[in-house]
């Protein structure tokens, strides 16, 4: 049994889920020489790219009232080659109708959507397949995908399960009433055994929902809201993208993805000419594992106003912004301070793209209301049920090396949570591995209620929770609406969730992705009164 810190040392990644490390570490099997040098690059050559809105291609009969119809779009996924930057070729990647991030959705509360996502994907992957994981065994084709629409209230059969992959000509008709408040979601390959490596490659994209309650707002919008995904990648010097690898050929599988290069949009340190006044920003961590801690030029301030699931109750003026893979914030930023000034957006030390503030201009219309949208705190006395779940490291024979499980199950195992439809239940987290996961819901939003420190070893050794501290309420960033909330080790993270919209088979998991893969993922059912468990 090798250690679990000298398994990381040799896969030559970093440890530490919370770290944001300026020296960026990548595969223990890519040469150095192979590996692109950012700081060799010139900064702030090319334009933030800005997603085209996704067109719909028809209407379709709604499928949830045939008297009326529904937008249908048909997006591809395809190869594609896209620049990153302007001093380097184009870039392998897969994409969606020809790009990576894809096309933006844009549709609003109650507007269902039908969407056949379409592999036309290559017959082989790019990237290196670890045939031992759960899912992705030898005699499973090699290119497959299916697509989730993350954050979205969405039927079961629409859901992206992750074992309804398509092969390379075929398709998936999915359907989403998006009967949910507005926010930022986005969708992204869910596929069984490799969807750090489809997502990795490009397959995800950003969907926004608006509604009446955030219309009244006057918030910036047009050309003054602007969706900024953020990733970071591998690249090396001749620009092609490189998943780190572990030692051993029979198994790559890495336990975390921490790369060189940290794109906005999809391309390496752009910069973006605005105006001296209030932008909205609607940004999004896509990396499969490399969190955010987003800062303006020398911390200036900046007021979060909504989060995964939408907008808070109240504008929380801050300097920083912290993003786990798949978290979403809503940021305010007001320029008028700044006319003629260049302003870096960083994650702590890293750059990662520029703002240049144009001089004054015509005045700001917009608003930053002190009130947004009431979120009533959910009161713990509405759960029927409590639900102790940990999170766990465990030694995986076949790779000789750590693995990770939610409440030590792999994922084949019989479905051990069944909420009833339209109850509450508060879930309690039990980190017991040494690393940070955010933790993700299909289906529902819920509420953080607290963290609260506890004695690991104890837990192990007599199954009894003894706290080490007092809890800490999630904080007024986190005070919205969720769908993906960081576990942090050490501590009892609890969320209250009221399961609403859809019976049936859904997932939860951690969302960085290597963990995903790797079993860190389990069904859960939502079923009718009488067959809970
Ligand atoms: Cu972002 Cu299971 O999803
Ligand atoms: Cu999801
Ligand atoms: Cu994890």
């Amino acid at each position: 049994m090798i250690s679990r810190r000298s398994f990381l040392q040799r896969a030559g990644v970093l440890a530490t889920g919370l770290s944001l490390e300026k020296s960026a570490v990548a595969s223990g099997m890519v040469a150095p020489s192979m590996a692109l040098d950012p700081s060799m690059l010139k900064p702030f050559v090319d334009p933030l790219p800005l997603p085209a809105v996704m067109k719909n291609s028809g209407i379709r009969p709604d499928p949830d009232d045939a008297a009326k119809s529904v937008p249908f779009y048909r997006v591809a996924m395809e190869e594609i080659h896209q620049k990153v930057h302007r001093d380097l070729p184009p870039t392998r990647m897969w994409g969606f109708n020809g790009s990576s991030p894809g096309p933006i959705f844009e549709t609003r509360s109650g507007q269902g959507l039908m969407v056949e996502w379409a592999n036309q994907l290559p017959g082989k992957h790019f990237l290196p397949i670890d045939h031992t994981l759960h899912g992705a065994e030898t005699d499973k084709p090699e290119v497959r995908c299916v697509i989730h629409l993350h954050g979205g209230r969405t039927p079961p059969t629409s859901d992206g399960y992750p074992e309804d992959w398509v092969v390379p000509g075929k398709s998936l008709l999915y359907h989403y009433p998006n009967k949910q408040n507005a926010a930022l979601l986005f969708y992204h390959d869910h596929t069984m055994g490799i969807n750090r490596l489809n997502i990795y490659a490009g397959l995800q994209g950003m969907f926004v929902i608006r509604d009446e309650v955030e219309d009244a707002l006057n918030l910036p919008k047009g050309r003054y809201e602007i969706p900024l995904m953020l990733f970071d990648r591998f690249l090396r010097s001749d620009g092609q993208l490189e998943y780190p690898v572990s030692g051993d050929p029979k198994s790559p599988w890495v336990p975390e993805v921490y790369s060189n290069v940290m794109l906005a949009n999809g391309r390496l340190f752009p910069y973006l000419e605005v105006e001296p006044r209030r932008y909205r920003f609607r940004v999004m961590n896509g990396s499969n594992a490399r969190f955010f801690r987003l800062s303006f030029g020398d911390l200036l301030e900046l007021h979060v106003i909504g989060g995964d699931q939408g907008l808070l109750q109240a504008p929380v003026k801050t300097q920083h912004a912290l993003l786990t893979p798949a978290e979403r914030t809503d940021i305010v930023f007001d320029f008028s301070k700044h006319a003629g000034e260049k302003i870096v957006l960083k994650s702590d030390s890293f750059d990662i793209m520029e703002f240049r503030v144009a001089a004054p201009g015509a005045k700001d219309s917009s608003s930053l209301p002190a009130m947004l949208r009431p979120v009533a705190r959910i009161p713990e006395s509405n759960a029927v049920r409590t639900r102790r779940l940990t999170l766990d490291e465990t030694m995986n024979k076949v790779q000789e090396s750590m693995g990770m499980l939610l409440n030590n199950t792999p994922w084949h195992m019989p479905v051990t949570e069944k909420p009833v439809i339209d109850t509450t239940e508060i879930w309690e987290l039990v980190n017991l591995t040494e690393d940070t996961h955010p933790i993700h819901l299909h289906l529902v939003k819920f509420q953080v209620l607290d963290r609260r420190s506890f004695d690991v070893f104890h837990f192990q050794d007599t199954g009894e929770m003894r706290y080490t501290n007092r809890a800490i309420p999630a904080g007024p960033e986190e005070a919205g609406w969720k769908d993906t909330v960081r576990c942090e080790k050490g501590h009892v993270t609890r969320i209250i969730v009221p399961f609403e919209g859809y019976t049936g088979r859904y997932v939860w998991h951690c969302h960085l992705l290597e963990h995903e893969d790797n079993e860190m993922m389990r069904p859960f059912e939502v079923v009718e009164q009488g067959h809970d468990g």
